[in-house]
């Protein structure tokens, strides 16, 4: 069990999270109306979820890792298809692939510039047993839809966004999550919406949303709620299910964060810009995204350190002066597991790996201001010239 007291008393950490009264108003009401599981605090924070979105379904579930699991298993998915996805990303999206026995088939990313995923990458990668693309939008900053819907669409593939980093994030006039076929959220504790644990399917498409509400709930047509109501004394299971349903509690949190997004995503804006100008005109960073033209909803702040300096060196230097870093990602081909069944080998993803050799992800959260991003810029050019041999 993590013990508070003897946890690292980070003085800036990588991410914090903006509850106040009103959440704690929100949640209390939840435990004083004595019903804990899905129910209608959930759906509203659905509908008002579709809504922020400007459209479509949505179905709020335990994680978004459960969203991408359903995502799939709600398209057909399964044994003998293929995934092309990033290996740039959290271990989640590739998993997902996996739980429906998919195999996972990595893309490499644009560039230092662009950490997304390369449409003519994943062009390069289709082939007859191809079934979806999951695009991942690396720390809230949309990838060239555009373009990946064009392919799809030529080769008849689902899209699927995952959406973990891009609440709010716009792309050609529409939010991510519903601009492919299915967008998953995830709402896990440093992420721009929080709700501790959770996470929300998106589609536009109601057969597939009503499969993935059925799917929450152990495949049954109704909920527990509906019994407690007295809506329903007997049901029928037409397919698999599981427990993926979140609770009132998140629900009630989820629905104050929602109202906070567009603020906090400003907020977070405006930090980057500072990061920005504060780093831009040192030789040795490099700052991924930095000439990005559109509505990121800026989840993230990584840099790349330049290739000569030891990136674990600088990330030591900034926790001795008490601040959180973290990389973004480890690339997935090349986690044991993955290596051992599929075979991966380092080489295989040349931008993916030199990114992930060199990127240093810095504190971004809506709690901080002008003065901390300053403090910092300070100490990583500090430390970076320290660094450099
Ligand atoms: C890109 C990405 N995908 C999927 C997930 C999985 O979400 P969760 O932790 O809610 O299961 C996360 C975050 O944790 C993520 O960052």
């Amino acid at each position: 069990m993590a013990d508070t007291d003897t946890m690292i008393k980070w003085k800036y950490p990588l991410s914090d999270i903006d509850f106040g009264k009103e959440e704690e108003q929100e949640v209390l009401r939840v435990l004083r109306s004595r019903w804990l599981s899905t129910g209608p605090v959930t759906e509203r924070f659905e509908k008002a979820f579709s809504g922020y979105l400007g459209g479509g379904n949505a179905i709020a579930v335990s994680s978004g890792t459960a969203a991408l699991h359903l995502a799939l298993t709600c398209l057909g998915l399964g044994e003998g298809d293929e995934v092309i996805l990033p290996s740039l990303t959290f271990i989640a999206t590739a998993n997902a692939a996996l739980y429906v026995g998919a195999k996972p088939v990595f893309a490499d990313i644009v560039g230092k510039e662009d950490l997304n995923i390369s449409s003519e990458e994943i062009e390069k990668k289709i082939t007859e047993k191809t079934k979806a693309i999951m695009v991942m939008h690396y720390g809230g900053y949309p990838c060239e839809m555009k373009a990946v819907l064009r392919i799809a669409r030529r080769h008849s593939l689902y899209v699927i966004e995952d959406a973990a980093h891009a609440p709010g994030a716009e792309v050609g006039g529409r939010k991510c999550g519903l601009v492919g076929d299915i967008g998953c959220f995830s709402f896990f504790s440093n992420k721009n919406l929080v709700t501790g644990e959770g996470g929300m399917v998106v589609t536009r498409n109601k057969t597939w949303a009503e499969r993935v509400r059925r799917m929450r709930s152990h495949g049954m047509e109704a909920l527990s709620w509906d019994k407690y109501r007295g809506h329903l004394s007997s049901y029928d299971i037409k397919g698999i299910g599981y427990n993926y349903r979140t609770t009132e509690i998140q629900s009630a949190l989820g629905l104050v964060q929602l109202k906070k997004l567009n603020g906090n995503n400003r907020k977070r804006k405006k930090l980057v810009e500072i990061y920005q100008e504060g780093l831009e005109e040192d030789n040795n960073i490099s700052i991924p995204f930095s000439k990005f033209k559109g509505d990121p909803s800026y989840h993230l702040f990584p840099i790349l350190v330049a290739p000569r300096i030891n990136r674990n060196r600088v990330m030591q230097g900034l926790k001795d002066f008490g601040i959180q870093t973290s990389v973004h990602y480890p690339p997935v081909h090349l986690f044991s597991f993955y290596r051992r069944r599929f075979g991966f080998r380092g080489g295989m993803f040349p931008k993916t790996e030199e990114v992930s050799r060199r990127e240093v992800t810095l504190p971004l959260h809506p709690r901080m201001n002008r003065e901390d991003v300053e403090w910092i810029v300070k100490k990583v050019k500090m430390v970076i010239r320290a660094c450099t041999p």
